[in-house]
């Protein structure tokens, strides 16, 4: 390449197969952003060294670009396939673990999942949350405290969960009454809350897109193990999101998203005791479930 002088140009150093990562990287050098810079350095070194590693065909790279698109194409208000495309490939469980390292005898963290509502229902301690379905009856307790096991008063307890079937309310609008299974509690003096529910059924994520084909590919089921999901917050505390798993779920040892951590499976224990299920408000026999949170200090 000559200059209309005839001199050649200074080039920096050209593209080869060999040095693809760092000519693309050298690009970056006046990124202003340090933070930036890093991880799209980073980015592109990994994405450099996979497609050396597999040696990716152009049908393999047109095929992943479809698949991308097509991704985006089934995203809108209330559907986020490139979160679940995230969450199956396991990536959203190690952004959430890295970045919620539970120390001591903190409750871990796992994945918020597509179904949270933003304005969950606040409710009494002891509400009945189940609404209108049918399902075996629970009463789940537990209490919430500090590093150092001190009781955190007023601490608000964030619950929802998929009913007997295995849907969300938001799963079957117009049938269900809005918020079912749903509640926002305040825990009482001594940091403790309960409520009552049904006991849910494991469930599968979305299927009907490009993750569902993904997951089809891959020989993979698209289920997860029977779960209640907790958002615990409380002034001058981290708050943790996590879950309750049922030990007596299927899946339990391979949740389609990677979100089971051995210290959230608790028993759902039957209880037979016709005067305590009267007193509280519950069918008997009932189930019972305890899953007390510990929050870390704010950082
Ligand atoms: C959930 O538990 O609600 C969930 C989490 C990740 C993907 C789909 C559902
Ligand atoms: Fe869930």
């Amino acid at each position: 390449m000559a200059s209309a002088d005839g001199v050649r140009p200074r080039l920096g150093e050209l593209f080869t197969e060999e040095r693809s990562a760092e000519v693309v990287c050298a690009s970056l050098a006046d990124s202003p952003d340090p933070r930036l810079r890093r991880v799209l350095e980073s980015l592109v070194r990994h994405l450099h060294s996979f497609v050396k590693d597999v040696e990716l065909t152009e049908r393999e790279w047109q095929d992943a670009i479809a698949f991308l698109t097509d991704t985006g194409h089934k995203c809108d208000q209330t559907r986020q396939e490139f979160i679940l495309l995230s969450d199956v490939l396991g990536v959203s469980m190690l952004v959430e673990t890295i970045n919620h390292r539970a120390a001591g005898r903190a409750t871990e963290s796992t994945v918020t999942g597509p179904f949270h509502v933003v304005d969950s229902p606040p409710r009494e301690l002891g509400a009945d949350i189940s609404g209108p379905g049918s399902g075996d009856p629970c009463l789940v307790s537990g209490r919430v405290t500090g590093p150092a096991g001190e009781p955190i008063p007023g601490a608000l307890v964030d619950v929802w969960h998929a009913d007997a079937d295995g849907f969300y309310d938001v799963q079957k609008p117009g049938t269900v009454p809005e918020a079912s299974l749903r509640g926002l509690f305040t825990a009482d003096a001594d940091g403790r809350f309960w409520f009552r529910t049904i006991v849910p059924r494991y469930y599968p994520i979305p299927v009907d897109g490009p993750v569902g084909r993904l997951l089809g590919a891959m020989a993979r089921h698209p289920y997860r193990p029977a779960h209640i999901h907790f958002i615990v917050t409380a002034d001058g505390y981290a708050p943790v999101t996590t879950h309750l798993f049922d030990s007596g779920s299927p899946y339990l040892d391979s949740d389609a998203v990677f979100g089971v951590k051995e210290s959230l499976v608790r028993t759902f224990a039957p209880v037979d005791d016709p005067a305590r299920a009267a007193a509280l408000g519950l069918p008997s026999p009932f189930r019972s479930v305890e899953f007390d949170v510990t929050l870390m200090a704010a950082s």
